[in-house]
């Protein structure tokens, strides 16, 4: 229990190991096991391709934490995830996959560039649940494409892309309930998958207030990266806010990753 607490534990110091990945949010290193990753949450944040940087303090640690926290719930759910266990205040051992290009966006309440695009206002309900794809290119601005152009492109198999949804799906049903339970409505949220050696599928991705909305469903509240984009201030206090609250309905974190699979049978 104590490890997920933001005060435990030193920043991770890898110097010297090769870095796979460089990014303002996350930095990615290679392992001795060459079947992991070490991935490091930093405080760096960026929106709209870049345009925009800052540096939220202690955000890296609360990203770490709450990405950990909602992968012992997936992992209790029965999703495989790629966390295998804390390393310091703000890394994690992660399971390395081939990462497929392609980012999936599941939407429960209509907001951001889904709003922007068709002319509606956030915060409508569809009857539906929506799911985007858009193709991870830098050059191109990650553009939203469909399952037949992410086929066409050679991103993936439309196999593949069924597994995904279904993967996603699975995701979502886990964690509105969860997020509901903790006054929590969960907006919307961003995942991307990867391959194993053996071809399998398996989340390649973390979920924290950096690539989700999370409203406060009594005050309409936005805890999330919204507020750094729109520039509505107390960045850090939201994503604290949405780190305590989980806090408060983790009970097995005191368990291992490997003792939640045992339990869920995976
Ligand atoms: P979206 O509304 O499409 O974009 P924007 O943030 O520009 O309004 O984003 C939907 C959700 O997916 C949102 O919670 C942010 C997340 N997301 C990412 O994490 N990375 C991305 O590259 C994109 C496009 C979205």
């Amino acid at each position: 229990m104590e490890r997920y607490h933001l005060t435990e534990g030193d920043s991770g110091k890898h110097d010297g190991r090769p870095v796979i990945y460089d990014g303002v949010a996350i930095k990615i290193y290679e392992d001795e096991d060459p079947s992991r990753i070490l991935v490091q949450f930093t405080d760096g944040i960026t929106a709209y391709n870049m345009i925009k940087k800052a540096r939220i303090a202690g955000k890296g640690r609360i990203n770490n934490a709450v990405s950990a926290m909602l992968a012992g719930h997936l992992e209790r759910g029965g999703v495989r995830t790629p966390f295998v266990r804390l390393v310091s205040a703000d890394s994690q051992l992660c399971t390395k996959t081939d990462v497929i290009p392609v980012e999936m966006i599941v939407r429960n309440v209509i907001a951001g560039s889904m709003a922007r695009r068709l002319g509606i206002e956030e915060g409508i309900r569809p009857g539906n649940t929506i799911y985007d794809l858009c193709y991870k290119s830098n050059d191109l601005g990650d553009p939203l494409i469909n399952d037949h152009h992410a086929v066409a492109l050679g991103l993936v198999t439309y196999a593949e892309l069924q597994e995904m949804y279904s993967m996603t799906e699975k995701i979502n049903s886990i964690l509105l309930p969860l997020f509901k339970g903790i006054g929590i409505d969960l907006v919307d949220f961003k995942v991307e998958f990867g391959r194993l050696p053996d071809g399998s599928l398996m989340l390649a991705d973390h979920i924290t207030p950096d690539n989700a909305r999370f409203w406060d469903i009594r005050t309409g509240e936005r805890l999330d990266k919204d507020r750094f984009r729109r520039d509505m201030g107390k960045v850090g206090d939201a994503y604290r806010e949405i780190h305590s609250r989980l806090l408060s309905v983790s009970p097995f974190f005191g368990s291992d990753i490997s003792d939640i699979r045992q339990m869920s049978g995976h």
